[in-house]
Protein backbone atom coordinates (compact mmCIF):
# COMPACT_ATOMS: atom_id res chain seq x y z
CA UNK A 1 0.00 0.00 0.00
CA UNK A 2 1.53 3.43 -1.12
CA UNK A 3 0.51 6.78 0.48
CA UNK A 4 -3.18 7.35 0.67
CA UNK A 5 -5.98 9.64 1.71
CA UNK A 6 -8.01 7.77 4.42
CA UNK A 7 -11.79 9.73 5.33
CA UNK A 8 -12.70 8.81 8.92
CA UNK A 9 -16.71 7.92 8.75
CA UNK A 10 -17.29 9.47 12.14
CA UNK A 11 -20.99 9.11 11.63
CA UNK A 12 -23.65 7.61 14.03
CA UNK A 13 -25.28 5.40 11.54
CA UNK A 14 -25.13 3.29 8.15
CA UNK A 15 -27.84 5.47 6.90
CA UNK A 16 -25.42 8.50 7.14
CA UNK A 17 -22.59 6.45 5.90
CA UNK A 18 -23.82 5.45 2.92
CA UNK A 19 -25.47 8.28 2.13
CA UNK A 20 -21.64 10.16 1.90
CA UNK A 21 -20.20 7.35 0.52
CA UNK A 22 -22.48 7.61 -2.24
CA UNK A 23 -21.86 11.14 -3.17
CA UNK A 24 -18.34 9.22 -4.94
CA UNK A 25 -20.03 7.47 -7.56
CA UNK A 26 -17.52 5.69 -9.13
CA UNK A 27 -14.86 6.02 -6.95
CA UNK A 28 -13.98 3.93 -4.10
CA UNK A 29 -11.41 6.45 -1.28
CA UNK A 30 -10.25 3.94 1.79
CA UNK A 31 -12.05 4.96 4.40
CA UNK A 32 -11.59 4.78 8.39
CA UNK A 33 -14.18 3.26 10.73
CA UNK A 34 -14.39 4.62 14.40
CA UNK A 35 -15.63 2.87 17.71
CA UNK A 36 -19.05 5.14 17.29
CA UNK A 37 -20.10 3.20 13.78
CA UNK A 38 -19.23 -0.10 14.97
CA UNK A 39 -20.68 -0.13 18.20
CA UNK A 40 -23.67 1.36 16.46
CA UNK A 41 -23.91 -0.76 13.44
CA UNK A 42 -21.31 -3.75 14.28
CA UNK A 43 -19.10 -6.13 12.06
CA UNK A 44 -22.24 -5.70 9.18
CA UNK A 45 -20.85 -2.59 8.57
CA UNK A 46 -17.11 -3.64 7.76
CA UNK A 47 -18.45 -6.21 5.57
CA UNK A 48 -20.89 -3.56 3.74
CA UNK A 49 -18.27 -1.16 2.83
CA UNK A 50 -15.52 -3.67 1.70
CA UNK A 51 -18.43 -5.06 -0.57
CA UNK A 52 -18.56 -2.20 -1.89
CA UNK A 53 -14.60 -1.90 -2.91
CA UNK A 54 -13.22 0.19 -0.40
CA UNK A 55 -10.37 -0.40 2.17
CA UNK A 56 -11.08 0.11 5.01
CA UNK A 57 -8.82 0.69 8.71
CA UNK A 58 -10.86 -0.26 11.83
CA UNK A 59 -9.87 2.00 14.29
CA UNK A 60 -10.97 0.31 17.11
CA UNK A 61 -7.86 1.16 19.28
CA UNK A 62 -7.95 -2.39 21.33
CA UNK A 63 -5.69 -2.21 24.87
CA UNK A 64 -6.56 -5.76 27.08
CA UNK A 65 -4.22 -8.78 28.52
CA UNK A 66 -2.82 -10.79 25.59
CA UNK A 67 -5.22 -13.32 25.07
CA UNK A 68 -8.21 -11.38 24.85
CA UNK A 69 -6.61 -9.18 22.51
CA UNK A 70 -5.12 -12.04 20.38
CA UNK A 71 -8.51 -13.40 20.49
CA UNK A 72 -10.50 -9.95 18.90
CA UNK A 73 -7.72 -9.64 16.43
CA UNK A 74 -8.58 -12.93 15.11
CA UNK A 75 -12.10 -12.11 14.51
CA UNK A 76 -11.32 -8.75 12.87
CA UNK A 77 -8.77 -10.46 10.57
CA UNK A 78 -11.67 -11.99 9.60
CA UNK A 79 -13.70 -9.12 8.79
CA UNK A 80 -10.89 -8.34 6.32
CA UNK A 81 -10.15 -5.27 7.18
CA UNK A 82 -6.93 -3.34 5.42
CA UNK A 83 -5.47 -1.64 8.80
CA UNK A 84 -6.38 -2.22 12.52
CA UNK A 85 -5.18 -0.44 15.73
CA UNK A 86 -4.27 -0.84 19.22
CA UNK A 87 -2.51 0.66 21.93
CA UNK A 88 0.98 0.34 22.43
CA UNK A 89 0.53 1.22 26.45
CA UNK A 90 -1.07 -2.66 26.41
CA UNK A 91 2.30 -4.20 26.18
CA UNK A 92 5.21 -5.67 23.80
CA UNK A 93 3.27 -8.92 25.27
CA UNK A 94 -0.11 -7.80 24.48
CA UNK A 95 1.48 -6.56 21.00
CA UNK A 96 2.87 -9.56 20.10
CA UNK A 97 -0.44 -11.59 20.97
CA UNK A 98 -2.40 -8.72 18.45
CA UNK A 99 -0.14 -10.25 15.48
CA UNK A 100 -0.41 -13.76 16.20
CA UNK A 101 -3.87 -13.15 16.46
CA UNK A 102 -4.15 -11.67 13.70
CA UNK A 103 -1.99 -13.71 11.28
CA UNK A 104 -4.58 -16.00 8.73
CA UNK A 105 -3.66 -19.27 8.07
CA UNK A 106 -2.02 -18.51 4.75
CA UNK A 107 0.44 -16.07 6.39
CA UNK A 108 -1.27 -12.97 5.18
CA UNK A 109 -3.17 -10.30 7.68
CA UNK A 110 -4.05 -6.44 7.72
CA UNK A 111 -1.57 -4.11 8.39
CA UNK A 112 -1.40 -3.07 12.64
CA UNK A 113 -0.56 -0.02 14.10
CA UNK A 114 -0.30 1.17 17.59
CA UNK A 115 -1.40 4.43 19.15
CA UNK A 116 1.13 5.95 21.31
CA UNK A 117 -0.02 8.61 23.36
CA UNK A 118 -3.21 10.03 22.64
CA UNK A 119 -3.41 13.34 21.15
CA UNK A 120 -6.03 14.40 23.93
CA UNK A 121 -3.35 13.60 26.66
CA UNK A 122 -0.94 15.97 27.63
CA UNK A 123 2.22 16.53 29.78
CA UNK A 124 0.57 17.06 32.82
CA UNK A 125 -2.22 14.75 32.41
CA UNK A 126 0.07 12.23 31.72
CA UNK A 127 1.94 12.96 34.84
CA UNK A 128 -0.92 13.20 37.46
CA UNK A 129 -3.11 10.27 36.06
CA UNK A 130 -0.21 7.96 34.54
CA UNK A 131 2.14 8.57 36.97
CA UNK A 132 4.57 8.90 33.75
CA UNK A 133 7.19 11.54 34.34
CA UNK A 134 8.96 11.90 31.09
CA UNK A 135 8.74 14.26 28.76
CA UNK A 136 5.77 13.16 26.25
CA UNK A 137 7.78 13.66 23.20
CA UNK A 138 10.03 11.04 24.46
CA UNK A 139 7.16 8.47 25.78
CA UNK A 140 5.53 9.06 22.29
CA UNK A 141 8.79 7.80 20.25
CA UNK A 142 9.45 5.13 22.88
CA UNK A 143 6.00 3.80 22.25
CA UNK A 144 6.66 3.82 18.63
CA UNK A 145 9.74 1.76 19.05
CA UNK A 146 8.45 -0.30 21.06
CA UNK A 147 5.71 -1.12 18.33
CA UNK A 148 8.60 -1.43 15.83
CA UNK A 149 10.36 -3.84 18.19
CA UNK A 150 6.88 -6.05 18.47
CA UNK A 151 6.59 -6.36 14.83
CA UNK A 152 3.95 -4.01 14.52
CA UNK A 153 3.76 -1.90 11.17
CA UNK A 154 3.53 1.70 12.05
CA UNK A 155 1.75 4.19 14.32
CA UNK A 156 -0.94 6.61 14.72
CA UNK A 157 0.49 9.65 15.44
CA UNK A 158 0.61 13.73 14.81
CA UNK A 159 1.97 14.79 11.52
CA UNK A 160 4.30 16.69 13.57
CA UNK A 161 5.78 13.60 14.72
CA UNK A 162 6.09 11.70 11.94
CA UNK A 163 9.49 12.77 10.74
CA UNK A 164 11.30 11.79 14.13
CA UNK A 165 9.05 8.71 14.02
CA UNK A 166 10.69 7.37 10.78
CA UNK A 167 14.23 8.83 12.21
CA UNK A 168 13.30 6.52 14.73
CA UNK A 169 11.77 3.51 13.49
CA UNK A 170 12.85 3.81 9.81
CA UNK A 171 11.09 5.35 6.77
CA UNK A 172 9.25 1.54 6.31
CA UNK A 173 7.54 1.73 9.76
CA UNK A 174 4.18 3.22 8.72
CA UNK A 175 3.28 6.97 10.00
CA UNK A 176 -0.40 7.44 9.96
CA UNK A 177 -1.73 11.52 10.64
CA UNK A 178 -4.58 12.41 11.63
CA UNK A 179 -4.63 16.42 12.87
CA UNK A 180 -5.03 17.67 8.79
CA UNK A 181 -6.32 20.74 7.95
CA UNK A 182 -6.60 22.61 4.57
CA UNK A 183 -4.27 26.17 4.90
CA UNK A 184 -7.43 27.82 4.25
CA UNK A 185 -9.85 25.77 6.79
CA UNK A 186 -11.51 25.99 9.96
CA UNK A 187 -8.97 23.77 13.09
CA UNK A 188 -12.32 22.88 14.98
CA UNK A 189 -11.26 21.29 18.29
CA UNK A 190 -7.76 19.82 16.11
CA UNK A 191 -4.89 21.88 18.13
CA UNK A 192 -1.12 20.79 16.06
CA UNK A 193 -2.48 20.64 12.63
CA UNK A 194 -0.41 20.41 8.89
CA UNK A 195 -1.99 21.04 5.77
CA UNK A 196 -2.19 17.86 3.50
CA UNK A 197 0.85 19.19 1.34
CA UNK A 198 3.31 19.52 4.48
CA UNK A 199 2.06 16.01 5.64
CA UNK A 200 3.09 15.33 2.27
CA UNK A 201 6.79 17.30 2.51
CA UNK A 202 7.39 15.42 6.15
CA UNK A 203 6.78 12.18 5.13
CA UNK A 204 3.55 11.20 6.62
CA UNK A 205 2.29 7.69 4.81
CA UNK A 206 -1.02 8.24 5.21
CA UNK A 207 -3.41 11.20 6.18
CA UNK A 208 -6.71 10.61 8.22
CA UNK A 209 -8.94 13.27 7.24
CA UNK A 210 -12.54 13.86 8.66
CA UNK A 211 -14.40 17.16 8.90
CA UNK A 212 -12.81 18.58 6.32
CA UNK A 213 -13.80 16.34 4.05
CA UNK A 214 -17.32 15.30 5.75
CA UNK A 215 -17.97 18.50 6.49
CA UNK A 216 -17.34 20.59 3.24
CA UNK A 217 -19.91 21.46 1.36
CA UNK A 218 -18.78 19.62 -1.83
CA UNK A 219 -16.90 16.68 0.08
CA UNK A 220 -15.86 14.92 -3.31
CA UNK A 221 -13.86 18.30 -4.12
CA UNK A 222 -12.56 18.45 -0.94
CA UNK A 223 -11.43 14.90 -1.13
CA UNK A 224 -9.88 15.22 -4.53
CA UNK A 225 -8.35 18.04 -3.11
CA UNK A 226 -6.72 16.20 -0.19
CA UNK A 227 -5.56 14.10 -3.23
CA UNK A 228 -3.89 16.13 -4.78
CA UNK A 229 -2.40 18.12 -2.21
CA UNK A 230 -0.79 14.76 -0.48
CA UNK A 231 -0.84 12.13 -3.26
CA UNK A 232 -0.75 13.60 -6.94
O1 LIG B 1 -12.45 15.60 11.79
P1 LIG B 1 -10.97 15.37 11.95
O2 LIG B 1 -10.17 15.53 10.67
O3 LIG B 1 -10.39 16.13 13.11
O4 LIG B 1 -10.91 13.80 12.31
C1 LIG B 1 -9.72 13.15 12.63
C2 LIG B 1 -9.99 11.71 12.93
O5 LIG B 1 -8.80 11.13 13.44
C3 LIG B 1 -11.07 11.45 13.98
O6 LIG B 1 -11.71 10.20 13.64
C4 LIG B 1 -10.29 11.32 15.27
O7 LIG B 1 -10.92 10.51 16.21
C5 LIG B 1 -9.01 10.65 14.76
N1 LIG B 1 -7.83 10.85 15.60
C6 LIG B 1 -7.30 12.10 15.90
N2 LIG B 1 -6.19 12.22 16.68
C7 LIG B 1 -5.58 11.13 17.15
C8 LIG B 1 -6.08 9.86 16.85
C9 LIG B 1 -7.21 9.76 16.07
O8 LIG B 1 -7.84 13.11 15.46
N3 LIG B 1 -4.47 11.26 17.86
Amino acid sequence: MGKDVIIACDFASAEATFAFLDKFSGKKPFVKIGMELYYAEGPQIVREIKKRGHKIFLDLKLHDIPNTVKKAMAVLSRLDVDICNLHAAGTTAMMQAALEGLTREDGSRPLLIAVTQLTSTDQQAMEKDLLIHEPIDRVVMHYAKTAAEAGLDGVVCSPLEAQKVHETCGKNFLTVTPGIRFADGDKGDQKRVMTPADAKAIGSDYIVVGRPITAAADPVAAYERCVREFVD
